[in-house]
């Protein structure tokens, strides 16, 4: 039997709150290329932290050619031949390609002879095809180069063993065809790479091998020739049972939200929103599915006013609210239940009682001819402690000592409350016991709901129509008639 070259058995990696690997097996073999795939936050970086000895495991045993070995920093994994291209690049700006690439290079001598480094640059930039100068400033350099330059980096090193964590994410398409060469000469060398990613058609386009995990566990082994996009979604979003819900006595009221063509660009400047076109009356939910990370978030921000558009535009109740502040738009009705709600959404240091409170604060009954009234304050408070079954000592008590899922109940209360017309929340049900959307369809009609999920049944149950976003672009919306598991499946695989 063929002895794998990397292997490793039963890693454990827990964070203080979450479990982000949990018993994951995984094995490479030379000259293959092995991808991992996962929606955002399935333990991927976390279990290759691991391998390139960022992040010990709690459990858990690595072998190297059939031999257990200890890795406790990255300089241990970098002479076991392992080398990762982290998702941000850790080059230093002020320095030029070649001394970067030897940069903490123990075995240098006291002086480098800078000629030589960079001449064997040239030579493994020629021969991969990575062509970079090894004399450019890091700041001279745009994404897809410092890659080149993490990459070369590696190969110097004598890597043996290359893990590239989404390395597609920052480049343009051209560029993902030269790194999927790069990817195939080394492998025709008999070097081996893991490939993170979260998109299906790279793990096809890429890979021999594809690994899925979900929510940190090992979920599928698939031999990426005898699976399809279709089934790596299903394994990856982890659900398949459909049902359409019969939604009674909702009857869609006036025009309330309306995106023509809007585009916007991610953190890192490229597209994220490549043309979104869709229309919400009162009274309706339109659910948006999708993988997490093709855009959904940049979506729920250029609504909230969170995130400025490049181009279309959005109306909000008929009139034009392109690009205005966040305080704009919840003038204009539209509250917001944001996906990372540790860093938007409540003040820690505020009581449970004013966070509750926060959106009434500039108007009546909560102020009056602007004075704040704490009695109504504190009824209100009650009464939505009450209602969304807050779990907290008294309404006085600091947000801070309150578990993560009261945290968020607080929001869901807070935003679902004020809500004056248009409700945008992003997957409102993580990290809750009780479906968040049970709130959400049973607040008071005649609001306008966008309702983003990753969960396929929940979308099912509440939203009257459904669309899918794959890379930045609705591939079409479904009525919940409409939409079965295949269909759906189908498109959020990118696939017409
Ligand atoms: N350094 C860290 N501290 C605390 N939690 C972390 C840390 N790194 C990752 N996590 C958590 O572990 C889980 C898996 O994250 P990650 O491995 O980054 O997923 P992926 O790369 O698949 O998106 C997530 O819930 C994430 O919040
Ligand atoms: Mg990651």
């Amino acid at each position: 039997m063929k002895i794998p070259l990397l292997e490793m058995k039963g890693i454990t990696k827990r964070f203080p709150n979450v479990v982000a690997n949990e018993r994951v097996d995984l094995e490479l073999y030379s000259g293959e290329v092995l991808a991992l795939l996962g929606e955002n936050g399935a333990g991927k970086s976390s279990l290759m932290n691991v391998l390139a000895g960022l992040y010990r495991a709690d459990e858990g045993e690595i072998y190297i050619r059939g031999e257990q070995v200890e890795i406790t920093s990255p300089r241990d994994a970098m002479l076991l031949g392992i080398g990762m291209v982290h998702q941000n690049f850790m080059l230093v700006d002020t320095m030029t390609v070649a001394e970067n690439i030897i940069l903490g290079m123990s075995d240098l001598p006291f002086v480098p002879d800078m000629a030589n480094v960079s001449e064997r640059i040239l030579e493994i930039s020629k021969r991969y095809n990575l062509q970079v100068d090894p004399q450019s400033y890091i700041w001279q350099l745009g994404v897809g180069e410092r890659q080149r330059v993490e990459i070369l980096k590696l190969i110097y090193r004598g890597a043996e063993i290359l893990i590239l964590d989404e390395p597609t994410a920052v480049l343009t398409p051209q560029e993902s065809r030269e790194l999927n060469q790069v990817i195939h000469q080394m492998t025709a060398e008999g070097k081996s790479a893991i490939f993170i990613t979260h998109k299906m058609e790279e793990v096809i386009a890429f890979s021999d091998w594809v690994r899925v995990l979900n929510k940190g566990r090992l979920v599928a082994v698939k031999k990426t020739a005898e699976t399809e996009p279709t089934e790596l979604v299903q394994l990856m979003v982890g659900r398949d049972v459909l049902f359409c819900v019969e939604k009674s006595g909702r009857s869609p009221g006036d025009l309330m939200l309306e995106l023509n063509n809007v585009q916007a660009v991610d953190d890192k400047g490229l597209p994220a929103l490549k043309g979104i076109s869709f229309k919400i009356r009162s009274g309706e939910i339109l659910g948006i599915a999708g993988v997490a990370g093709n855009g959904q978030k940049q979506l729920a921000e250029v609504i909230t006013g969170l995130r400025k558009t490049t181009g279309g535009r959005i109306r909000i109740n008929g009139e034009v609210k392109t690009n205005k502040t966040p305080f704009d738009m919840i003038c204009s009705g539209v509250s917001h239940i944001p996906a990372d709600r540790n860093v938007r959404g409540v003040a820690g240091d505020m009581s449970v009682a004013d966070n509750l409170a926060m959106k009434g604060y500039r108007k009546a009954p909560l102020t009056e001819k602007g004075i704040l009234h704490p009695v109504r304050i504190l009824e209100l408070a009650r009464r939505m402690i009450d209602a969304y079954h807050i779990d907290t000592p008294t309404p006085h008590t600091h947000s801070k000592f309150l578990s993560g899922g009261n945290v968020q109940k607080i929001i869901l209360a807070r935003e679902i409350d004020a809500c004056r017309g248009l409700l945008i929340a992003a997957y409102p049900s993580r990290g809750l016991d009780v479906g968040a959307t049970e709130y959400i369809a049973q607040s008071e009609s005649g609001k306008a709901v966008l309702l983003i999920s990753e969960d396929m049944e929940e979308l099912m149950t509440v939203a009257d129509r459904v669309a899918v976003l794959y890379e930045g672009r609705i591939m079409g919306i479904l009525t919940c008639k409409e939409a079965d598991t295949e269909k759906l499946g189908m498109m959020m695989a990118g696939i017409e």
